[in-house]
């Protein structure tokens, strides 16, 4: 039997905010779904099991070997599922190549999975070494690589400042030229460390650098941005969305975008009448964003800067 790759024999992903999710698309019977981001399919799993015997989904990766291993974890109900290879950016493209009209649940739990953190030829993750890439699809031309080794100055400092929010960004970015080229994460590391200094009660600093470059390289703020108002196109009436983000520049796009697309009006506060015709075409659910429980913080330390909004389609 074969070893597998590296990714297949990491430790299995867990799904945050498990029990939130499932409460609040509340699958059942007949009811159609896209889980824009499968992973190891431990959401898309519940939904199915709680959508029996007749609820389908559509589940949605850039990632091959997250598609593949879905798959197998979603075989007991083969006959309602369908995955694809795909952007959620793409979700209109997805649901119209399969002939489903609109849904009446759509999920994305943002960002990267444990098993791919965990998995060093990724490149995701600054605790192990492994080559430049952070590809979600491993197909895309651009990879870490380029943008540490390629990127000038200027551009390292503003993708650090803006996907960072850090300081630093300016000592980080001269560090990064002058040690070119830079081929694994571990001397990326390395070069980080060499010039802040390394706050034991804080998060490493490196952390936010590879937020930084992990989003530059997926275009993960337009892919969010994009696939919003597309999300909310195919759903029915009295349909859901549901939006796990994992820190605070997801999450404002999403906010922003549910405060926006509940209003009847977005003319300026000061206008006394109303010139933009706007409509709503939301209600949003979850006043404020729903966070993990104490336990599940416990048991799972990615669970601690979860959020999840829902807003259901008027
Ligand atoms: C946090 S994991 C999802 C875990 C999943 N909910 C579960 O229960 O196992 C995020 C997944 O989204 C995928 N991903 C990232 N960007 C994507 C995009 N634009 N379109 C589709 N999938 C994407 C990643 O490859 C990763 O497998």
């Amino acid at each position: 039997m074969s070893a597998g790759t590296p990714l297949e024999n990491s430790p299995a992903h867990v799904p945050v905010l498990y029990h939130e999710v499932l409460q609040y698309l509340q699958p059942s019977q007949e009811m159609k779904f896209v889980d824009g981001t499968l992973g190891a399919a431990g959401h898309a799993y519940g939904i199915l099991q709680q959508s029996a015997p007749a609820g389908q989904l559509l589940g949605l990766d850039l990632d091959p070997t997250a598609i593949a291993l879905a798959e197998k974890k979603l075989a007991p109900f083969s006959d309602r599922v369908v995955v694809a290879l795909a952007s959620y950016s793409n979700i209109r493209q997805e649901i119209a190549r399969i002939n489903w009209q609109s849904v009446d649940g759509v999920l994305v739990d943002l960002g990267v999975s444990s098993m791919q953190l965990d998995t060093p030829e990724k490149g995701f993750s600054f605790q192990s070494d492994g080559p430049l890439d952070m590809r979600f699809n491993p197909e895309q031309e651009q990879s870490a690589r380029e943008v540490v080794n390629q990127y000038a100055q200027t551009e390292l400092v503003t993708i650090f400042r803006k996907y960072g929010e850090m300081s630093g960004a300016g000592r980080i970015a001269e560090a990064i030229i002058k040690a070119r080229p830079i081929e694994t994460t571990g001397q990326l590391t390395k070069v980080i460390s060499s010039v802040v200094k390394i706050n034991p009660r804080k998060a490493h600093p490196a952390t936010l650098v590879f937020q930084a470059i992990r989003i530059e390289v997926n275009q993960e703020l337009a892919g969010i941005s994009a696939f919003l108002p597309e999300a909310t196109s195919v759903l029915h009436s009295g349909g859901r969305l549901a939006v796990i983000s994992f820190h605070s520049l997801e999450d404002r796009i999403v906010k922003h975008y549910f405060q926006l697309e509940s209003k009847d009006c977005i003319c300026p506060p000061k206008q006394p009448i109303c010139t933009c015709g706007h409509k709503a075409s939301i209600r949003i659910l979850t006043k404020k964003s729903i966070q993990a429980s104490p336990e599940e913080m416990k048991f799972n330390s990615r669970a601690r800067s979860a959020r999840l909004r829902v807003v259901e389609k008027l």
